[in-house]
């Protein structure tokens, strides 16, 4: 574990050199499945950082805006049930909105972001660093998709905060075991404020995943220039097109990559074969019910839930104990 001191209310603590967050073998036994696929934590190199806050102003992508909708309607009420000398761990830093949002009105004695990305973690830990001095940030770079340790122990009462409908990128195994992890992860007392994506009509969705600037189209694609960076791999993008929709039996959204042409790719020294048609799946995004969400909340063992929406009941926030 490396730990660096960026400001005096900024410490980043990288857990990335004890594990590698992206291990080239992972990529390479994903692609030499039957149905090939690759992990969606690969899209974040830093491009793939940058292309989903773009994603989150699209107006298409309802997600993020419904979500600050219901924060700005409740902000208060979150902040009483969170009180006071808390720490608010964020699993994924988000869209720095959200954040300052949460910050200002919850006022916790430390704030720790988590997230896979180092660049766009510090950036983004940075910017509330030199906005909110009196707070303690405490940034990790972690994968907190997989079992972790917080290198220290912050004493308060933890609340994750686990925004954007991430958990919607994991299947409802997954899901489940997130949600157990997690739990334990906070210890006794802690608590989980989770945003969901609820379902609602295959139209609405479809738009959401295929905008008509074709940005979720790059940030699909993009997935492939950092294969090649990572495991020395010629993937040519232009060889491949987004595809992504909403599957009503599963509640997904499911999104590939669909080769153009037959070709073959060397990965790590491995020749992996494309037909023409063949596809890569990239990304699950589940929708879910209130039902099924809080029914998953309670298996993991969580209790006791509030939860706000949007206006147009397309977004929803839960807060567990
Ligand atoms: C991060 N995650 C919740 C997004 C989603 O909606 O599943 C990622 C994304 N994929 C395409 N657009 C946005």
């Amino acid at each position: 574990m490396k730990k660096v001191f960026v400001k005096p209310n900024l410490t980043l603590f990288d857990l990335s050199s004890n594990e590698p967050l992206f291990s080239p073998k992972e990529v390479l036994e994903g692609l030499l499945e039957s149905e090939k696929r690759l992990s969606s934590k690969f899209f974040y190199d830093q491009v793939g950082s940058d292309l989903f806050q773009k994603i989150t102003e699209l107006p298409e992508y309802y997600l993020t805006n419904s979500e600050i909708e219901i924060l700005h309607n409740n902000l208060e009420e979150i902040s009483d049930l969170v009180g006071e000398n808390a720490a608010v761990i964020e699993f994924g830093s988000g869209p720095p909105l959200k954040s300052r949002m949460l910050m200002k009105a919850i006022k916790p004695s430390l704030y720790l972001p988590l997230d896979i990305s180092k660049s766009y973690l510090l950036e983004a830990s940075k910017r509330l660093a030199r906005e909110f001095s009196w707070l303690q940030i405490r940034a990790i770079c972690v994968d907190y998709t997989r079992a972790f340790q917080l290198p220290f122990d912050p004493e308060k009462k933890r609340v994750g905060c686990f925004l954007g409908s991430s958990l919607g990128n994991f299947n409802k195994s997954k899901a489940l075991d997130f949600l157990i992890r997690t739990k334990k992860f906070l210890g006794h007392g802690g608590e989980l404020l989770l945003g969901v994506d609820m379902k609602k009509s295959a139209e609405i969705l479809n738009l959401a995943y295929n905008d008509s600037e074709g940005i979720t189209a790059r940030f699909n694609l993009n997935i492939l220039d950092h294969i090649n960076q990572l495991c020395a791999a010629r993937f040519d993008p232009a060889n491949f097109v987004h595809l992504a929709g909403y599957d009503e039996n599963l509640g997904c959204v499911q999104m590939h990559l669909v080769s153009e042409v037959d070709q073959k790719i060397s990965v790590l020294d491995t020749e992996i074969s494309f037909s023409k048609g063949e596809k890569i799946h990239t990304e699950d995004s589940y929708k879910y019910s209130c039902k099924e969400i809080e029914g998953l909340a309670l298996q993991a063992g969580f209790s006791k839930s509030v939860s706000w929406f949007d206006s147009k009941k397309y977004f929803g926030l839960f807060y567990f104990s």
